[in-house]
């Protein structure tokens, strides 16, 4: 009789990564690295096809890279849905497992895709944090801009730790923390929650309370760029905001004054 246990074979022309990290931050949130092929190259903010094996196909969701480009190894940040067709399984990955990633990232949250500007504005909820997280740590991103206002909101304060973490580690970055200097700020805000900062990011550019706690004007299509990253309605909602103040939707064919996209959803 076969006693062999049965291992699906990896499928042809994609990667096949080993898991190096997981840190679990809420029972809906966590975050993990994975080893970097060599040949792998990206822009910061693009995204990538990561798969798991389930049964004996694979299965794969669109995932941000929330690493810069020049790090060694890649780094996402995932939510977990119970019954999820692929967070349901990656939520249990461990230190060397493997993760398959397609080869060809795209997306159109990159600094390519925008007119030059000043202020550059970065507007998350939820999971939609993770190409800015890439992008906050990404010298190129001070090159191009004077100013990086990350916005994130979350429904509870718990779910914000990861933007906090981000923050520490640029804090705390031998060679980041010079490029960034106090170029970099972080406004996080919750909506179910008592928190200092509350309220949804719609609401708060509407009533005029961001500009107010941050210090800075309103909208200036001369100065101000956008990136979006969140559910449907909240890019629809953001983006009406900001055509409201002058800005136009760019892309990577022709780059613009903001650009969205949405974050993963399962
Ligand atoms: P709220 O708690 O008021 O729904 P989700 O997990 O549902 O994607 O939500 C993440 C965060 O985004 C929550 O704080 C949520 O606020 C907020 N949010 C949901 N829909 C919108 C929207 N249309 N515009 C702005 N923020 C939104």
């Amino acid at each position: 009789a076969k006693t062999e246990e049965f291992v699906p074979a990896i499928p042809a022309g994609v990667f096949a990564e080993t898991v190096t990290s997981v840190q679990h931050y809420t029972d809906r949130l966590f975050r993990f690295r994975m080893t970097r092929p060599e040949s792998f190259r990206f822009r910061s903010g693009e995204f990538a096809m990561i798969g798991l094996m389930v049964g004996d196909k694979p299965v794969y969701r669109a995932y941000s890279i929330a690493s810069p480009s020049w790090d060694e190894e890649l780094e996402f940040f995932s939510i977990k849905v119970p019954d999820g067709p692929l967070t349901s399984h990656l939520q249990q990955i461990k230190v060397g497992d493997t993760v398959l990633m397609r080869k060809k990232p795209t997306g159109t949250l990159v600094l390519d895709a925008l007119t030059p500007g000043k202020r550059l504005y970065m507007f998350s909820t939820g999971t939609g944090i993770a190409p800015f997280a890439s992008l906050i740590r990404d010298p190129e991103t001070y090159e191009k801009f004077d100013e990086v206002i990350l916005t994130h909101t979350c429904r509870e304060v718990a779910e914000l730790q990861y933007g906090f973490d981000l923050m520490e580690e640029i804090r705390n970055h031998e060679f980041l923390s010079e490029v960034v200097g106090n170029k970099l700020r972080h406004y996080a805000t919750v909506t179910r929650e008592d928190f200092p900062f509350q309220g949804r990011i719609t609401d708060l550019i509407t009533n005029g309370k961001m500009f107010a706690d941050l210090g800075v004007p309103h909208f200036d299509p001369a100065v101000d760029r956008g990136m979006i990253c969140g559910s449907a309605a909240m890019l629809k909602e953001t983006k009406a905001l900001l055509e409201q103040a002058g800005l136009t939707e760019g892309a990577n064919s022709k780059p613009g004054e903001f650009v969205i996209e949405r974050a993963f959803v399962d």
